[in-house]
């Protein structure tokens, strides 16, 4: 999409933000376009998961109207922060992880957020697509210059996982857990992923690349799916806070989790995994390349590999290529 089309199509949403009806006509003379051009418009936005009515002879609706996110309000939430001040809030983007290594590569930066709308190209862990429907949910990456060797940053995305779900917990109604390695839980049901990726290889300083997607109010259409059951923010936050202050306080409580992490490594965090954790304690399967081990999940280390208790002893495991699942004790 060329930058023009992308502005036509900000100021289209912002017209339709107020879920009133508008003629085509209007709508063609204030983005100073014909109505064919604004039909096309439209038929993009629908093809990011938009509702939008069209009746003839009343125009184009979006039933409810839209929340967008407001990047005013997320710069100034965001300047006293130490590891990125800088934020980028896009409509659409292949993915904000891939946006912002290109930002990267482009030019080196010490710390920048990228937050999205959408994502035509979302990705979660293990190559899978990560759902991102227009305006419905929190899609955004951090990419931070850290003075740690990747051997260091073993618990970063755990830090991270601990960081969100301490910050949910002051504003749900309903416990927030983590499942380790990457994920936010709200009764079992997957609330948020998180996806870490470190760019560079220097002994004393690296490139990190944190992205979180955030269920916020996922819903959808015929024909996708995702492969677990999830759950929404919206339903267990109070219905006076916006999507973008909920954002600014995980981001700010990252932030904070950054600086901690960088001096004092994994450690600081080892007890409150324990208290979050919603498997801890209890029996899992764990799968790997090799094959599957039972036991019970006893711990976390301090470079975040996870502590199983099994037949055979207490085993330990690095996170990568293996999942994990709760197991059923059949009596
Ligand atoms: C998971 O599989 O659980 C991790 C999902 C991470 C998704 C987020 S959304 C923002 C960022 N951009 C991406 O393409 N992926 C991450």
């Amino acid at each position: 999409m060329t930058n023009k089309t992308i502005l036509r199509i900000e100021a289209l949403l912002r017209c339709l933000a107020d879920g009133r009806f508008h003629s085509g006509e209007s709508l063609a003379e204030q983005l100073e376009v014909s109505r064919t051009a604004v039909w096309k418009l439209i038929q993009k936005i629908i093809s990011w998961q938009v509702n939008i009515y069209s009746v003839r002879g009343k125009g184009y609706k979006i039933p409810g109207g839209l929340k967008l996110l407001d990047a005013e309000f997320l710069s100034g939430a965001l300047v006293n922060n130490h590891h990125f001040t800088q934020v980028d809030v896009l409509t659409s983007i292949d993915s904000t992880a891939d946006y912002i290594a290109r930002k990267w590569k482009q030019e080196p930066f010490k710390g920048r957020v990228c937050i999205a709308e959408h994502q035509t190209a979302g990705r979660g862990r293990k190559g899978r697509p990560w759902v991102s429907p227009f305006g419905a949910n929190l899609y955004f990456s951090i990419a931070v210059q850290l003075p740690l060797g990747l051997s260091a940053l073993g618990g970063i995305s755990l830090a991270v996982g601990i960081s969100l779900a301490k910050t949910l917990n002051h504003l749900t109604t309903e416990p927030v857990k983590i499942k380790w390695p990457n994920d936010l839980l709200l009764n079992n049901q997957k609330l948020a992923g998180i996806l870490v990726e470190a760019i560079g290889d220097s002994n004393d300083s690296s490139f990190l690349n944190i992205g979180v997607g955030i269920n916020w109010d996922m819903q959808l259409n015929q024909g996708q799916s995702i492969d677990q059951p999830w759950a929404n923010l919206c339903d267990i936050v109070s219905k006076q806070l916006t999507r973008s202050e909920v954002l600014a306080k995980l981001l700010v409580g990252i932030d904070k989790t950054l600086t901690l992490y960088q001096a004092s490594g994994f450690t600081p965090f080892v007890s409150s995994w324990q208290s979050l954790s919603a498997l801890y304690m209890q029996p899992v399967t764990i799968f790997t390349p090799q094959g599957k081990v039972e036991g019970k999940e006893v711990g976390i280390e301090n470079n975040g590999a996870l502590r199983l208790e099994t037949i055979d002893g207490i085993q330990i495991f690095h996170s990568g290529e293996v999942s994990l699942r709760k197991r059923r004790i059949d009596r």
